[in-house]
């Protein structure tokens, strides 16, 4: 949801605050900009803004060669306030641009703050609500900065990450957040500030994160930091441990291609630290055997497809554990004012661990007493350091807005507590138990040789890549599966693609059908084939063309389908993983079909950090 990065140091900061965005670019791409300082505190500062993809601002700025300055702040967005166009896109800048600002966040009291400032005299040029920050920040800096950026936030409320410049101030980078991340990092040639790794890793790895309310302010020689009651405060740097190569598309067309391919790698990396003599070990979560016979009920929470991880989680937990579980896109339950019952863990499903929602829904459980556990690809984001226990998920960067890796890495972080939960609370049997550790270390495997059906699916994309409208259907575990599917299929060919339990299409939306539609149907649930099977007839009788997804074996399925994908064999609740590449596949090949670019599709961002 919008990228900001910034730079200040001994080198020319615009090539570097391009090359930032280039890799923030999945976070938002309606529009883009930059503002740099030239070192001279009497001239202007340099502001350019195109709207579109950060190519349109390269070309102007001729790969950043015409905007001459060893300081400045760049921007990426996804639009929320005011449509995508030049004067909506950021840096905004106050005081016939003394003050220069890239903000990401939603400034929810921008209404009242703009009739404020008008009423003050200053005159607003976009629709956006962060021009109020920059005015605001203009009307406060009498030349001390931390002071001003402290009065400032104070007035908003919202999320917010900012980066900041003062054109009296050359050299000079401010930054500021409450509940949008930020970081701050430094090398031998300056310091940075940006939204997120990715980001500044060519540079360095020398990272900070910083929490809500504190303020960085970069020069050539590093950064320093001051919370709200403007004191210096020390904080600690990390080394991240990431590859750049990781967050590059290493020869492949695109990111989800590729990392559709590193499933196998994202899988095993996930499992295998937890696997020891045969055991699931899970030290790292903190979680002892009685604070898990403690549990009475799981309540879990998400959103997008990590909401479908948790539906898939809540067949596998109740039926492996015992345990009920519901599940909540997390934009619902914040606000639905849940009964939350003693002895209920709140468990998060985010791969960034910044999406708005989630963050919320687990502060909302928190206050109410809750135990937290949160399941998180990304480490120090906000989710991980405000659960109780973490679950890292080792997928590595993700960039592709549609998520491939950090959907199956989630899945196994899933299982492996599922199964810890039914052994700790004696609802497994040993011999199930070995018999799923085996099968749970046997998916990387599995993927790879999956991956070799992807001619198969670019095949059968080219086939339905001109559909108006595809169905999914399945039943138990396979319906969770489904509308990943859909949602895979829909973000990314705009097709429009809905997932239906099987059983329910009876109910209405088999009034749908018609000769030609595209309906898949995903079996792969022993004791539900029958009655999908029934499903799956109804549907074809009615002229659909029927694409079925089952496991090797059940050759029977090739009698009531069209075309038919088989994936290995596995223990029931585990077919989600292998079900999903075929799925990922076909809504990548299809996409490509339509001449969609497959990693920024329309509309989307993949961070959301508003509401
Ligand atoms: C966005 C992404 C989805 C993701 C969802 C939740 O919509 O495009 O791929 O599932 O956010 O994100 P999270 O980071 O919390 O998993």
């Amino acid at each position: 949801m919008c990228g900001i990065v910034g730079f200040t140091g001994r080198r020319q900061a615009c090539p570097i605050l391009l090359d930032g965005l280039e890799h923030l670019e999945y976070r938002g791409y309606d529009s883009a900009g930059i503002a740099i300082s030239d070192g001279n505190k009497d001239h202007p500062l340099h502001i350019r803004r195109v709207k579109g993809r950060l190519r349109a601002l390269r070309e102007m700025t001729h790969d950043g060669q015409t905007e001459q300055g060893s300081s400045g702040i760049g921007h990426t967005r996804w639009a929320t306030h005011g449509e995508p166009t030049v004067e909506n896109a950021h840096p905004h800048v106050s005081g016939e641009g003394r003050v220069a600002v890239v903000h990401n966040g939603i400034i929810e009291n921008y209404q009242d703050l703009r009739v404020t400032l008008e009423k003050r005299g200053y005159v607003f040029q976009s629709q956006t609500d962060t021009e109020t920050v920059a005015h605001l920040l203009d009307y406060y800096y009498k030349g001390d900065a931390v002071d001003a950026i402290m009065r400032t936030v104070m007035h908003l409320r919202g999320s917010f990450a900012l980066g900041i410049l003062f054109q009296d101030r050359p050299g000079e980078v401010w930054g500021v957040r409450r509940d949008s991340p930020l970081i701050a990092a430094t090398s031998d040639d300056g310091a940075f500030i940006a939204s997120d790794v990715p980001a500044i890793l060519p540079y360095t790895r020398n990272v900070c994160y910083l929490n809500n309310m504190e303020i960085v302010h970069l020069t050539e020689d590093g950064a320093e930091f001051f919370n709200m009651d403007g004191e210096h405060i020390d904080k600690d740097f990390q080394q991240v441990q990431w590859d750049v190569e990781a967050a590059e598309k290493g020869g492949y067309a695109h990111f989800m291609l590729k990392e559709i391919h590193e499933q196998p790698k994202a899988m095993q990396d996930t499992i295998h630290p937890h696997i020891r003599d045969g055991r699931i070990v899970l030290d790292e979560l903190g979680m002892s055997d009685e604070e898990i016979r403690a549990v009475r009920r799981i309540q879990m929470v998400a959103c997008g497809s990590a909401w479908h991880v948790c539906m898939t989680a809540r067949y596998v937990m109740e039926q492996m554990a015992g345990l009920p579980v519901d599940v909540d896109l997390a934009s619902e339950f914040r606000y639905r004012n849940p009964v939350l019952e003693e002895g209920t863990l709140l468990m998060v499903v985010s791969q960034s661990g910044e999406t708005a929602d989630s963050l919320a829904a687990l502060r909302y459980g928190k206050d109410h007493g809750m135990r937290t556990l949160a399941i998180v690809n990304v480490m120090g984001s906000s989710i991980a350091r405000e659960a109780d226990r973490v679950f890292y998920t080792s997928a590595g960067p993700e960039i592709a807005v549609a998520t491939t890796k950090a959907y199956s890495t989630q899945l196994a972080a899933c299982y492996m507590l599922a199964m810890h939960f039914a052994i700790v609370r004696g609802t497994m049997s040993e011999e199930d138990y070995s018999r799923h550790v085996t099968a749970l270390l046997a998916l990387p495997h599995q993927i790879e040789q999956l991956l070799g059906c992807e001619n198969r699916m670019q095949w059968l994309a080219g086939k339905y890549a001109n559909s108006r409208d595809a169905f999914f259907i399945g039943r138990g575990l396979d319906y969770a599966s489904v509308l990943e599917g859909a949602l895979k299929l829909k973000e990314i060919s705009y097709i429009h693609a809905e997932a239906y339990a099987a059983g329910e299409l009876k109910h209405g939306t088999i009034s749908l059908i018609e000769k030609g539609s595209m309906v898949l149907a995903v079996a792969t649930q022993k004791e539900l084939l029958e009655k999908e099977v029934s499903n799956i007839v109804e549907v074809k009788s009615r002229g659909a063309t029927m694409l079925g997804l089952t496991m090797e074996g059940n050759y029977a399925m090739e009698d009531q389908v069209d075309f038919t994908i088989y994936v290995p064999r596995t223990e029931d609740c585990f077919y989600p993983s292998l079900v999903v590449i075929p799925l990922q596949l076909l809504a990548y090949y299809v996409s490509l079909a339509r001449g969609i670019d497959v990693d920024k599709p329309r509309n989307l961002a993949k961070s959301v950090t508003v509401e």
